[in-house]
């Protein structure tokens, strides 16, 4: 047990060493080695839709020996008003060691995660539009895992930015990994307010955007962080902003295709470029459940020890 107990809250939380650890854990993970072995518990609390995170999670805590435990959120006893808070105290009570929360509400995973007892842990699997640091750490696991180098990569992210957490957290990723250059592209409403951070220019249209890059990661729009009503036609967007073959031609050679899902063909990405053999999408959702099992490694203090408590 680390003397501090460990939480993934963000990615601006992990020092450089870590993000190498946690990637290139991922990376052995998925070329074959052994996970270590944790006598723990992890509650997976989602308040939000998933599909990827949620069961790569549980499939993450089975393969390194944990017990995985799903809540269902819509029978839980929040349902009856107990608070988040006294929840996550009554897992605590239980013997859970790990919560995997995935809520809209920005500022709650700190908050819950600076009330735990000492030894339980809490993973942010979504947290509104501010945070998804499994999924920026899973998207380096994957370009890392392909021989692809982040050092002076261009990297194009495209859609709704504004509203999605995984830009958000990648955003505080790539620079660290060494990408020379980030092109942000999508409406001008889509697009985060203000001026760009040094080292991100904002592009005013698609073909801009993917012109000479190594990496196109498009992003669906999040329509449940929207008014129905500022709701894009699907079919227009798709004209201006959904990426098709013809892209891929602007782009450098052996550029590839990312998308952290769901993706919604017709709309941000034609079907032919998400199943196309520049695409990573599949190898994405691959990378994710050895990217969580070295998350979990990296929680418990797992990492580095040798080869005590392999199985
Ligand atoms: N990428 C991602 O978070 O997908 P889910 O919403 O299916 O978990």
């Amino acid at each position: 047990m680390p003397e501090t107990t460990r939480h993934l809250l963000d990615i601006d939380g992990l020092a450089d060493d870590e993000l190498e650890t946690l990637i290139n854990r991922a990376c052995e993970l998925a070329a074959g080695a052994t996970a270590r072995r944790l006598d723990a518990s992890a509650a997976n609390l989602f308040f939000e839709p998933s599909t990827r995170t949620r069961v790569s999670f549980e499939l993450a805590a089975a393969r390194v020996g944990m017990q995985p435990i799903n809540i269902e959120m819509s029978q839980a006893s929040t349902i009856k008003g107990e608070s988040l808070e006294d929840t996550v105290a009554t897992l605590a009570a239980m013997g859970i060691d790990c919560l995997v929360l995935r809520h809209a509400d920005i500022g709650l995973h700190a908050r819950l995660a600076s009330a735990l007892p000492a030894g339980v842990h809490l993973v942010n699997a979504g947290e509104g539009s501010r945070a998804h640091p499994s999924q920026a750490l899973l998207d380096a696991a994957t370009l890392r895992a392909r021989g692809i180098a982040t050092s002076g990569l261009k990297l194009a992210i495209v859609g709704d930015v504004r509203h999605s957490r995984v830009a958000a957290s990648g955003l505080q990723l790539w620079q660290r990994l060494g990408v020379e250059e980030v092109r942000l592209a999508g409406p001008a409403d889509l697009l985060p307010p203000g001026p760009p951070a040094t080292g991100v220019v904002h592009c005013a249209s698609l073909e801009e955007a993917v012109g000479g890059v190594d990496v196109i990661m498009m992003l669906r729009i999040q329509h449940e962080r929207m008014d129905r009503a500022t709701w894009p036609d699907s079919a227009a967007y798709h004209k201006e902003w959904g990426l098709k073959s013809e892209h891929l031609a602007a782009a450098a050679a052996g550029c590839v295709v990312m998308h952290p899902g769901p993706i919604n063909r017709g709309v941000e990405i034609a079907a032919e470029v998400a199943d196309g053999d520049r695409s990573l999408i599949l190898e994405q959702v691959r990378m994710g459940v050895f990217t969580r099992m070295a998350i979990f490694e990296w929680l418990f203090g797992a990492l580095g020890r040798g080869e005590e408590g392999e199985r």
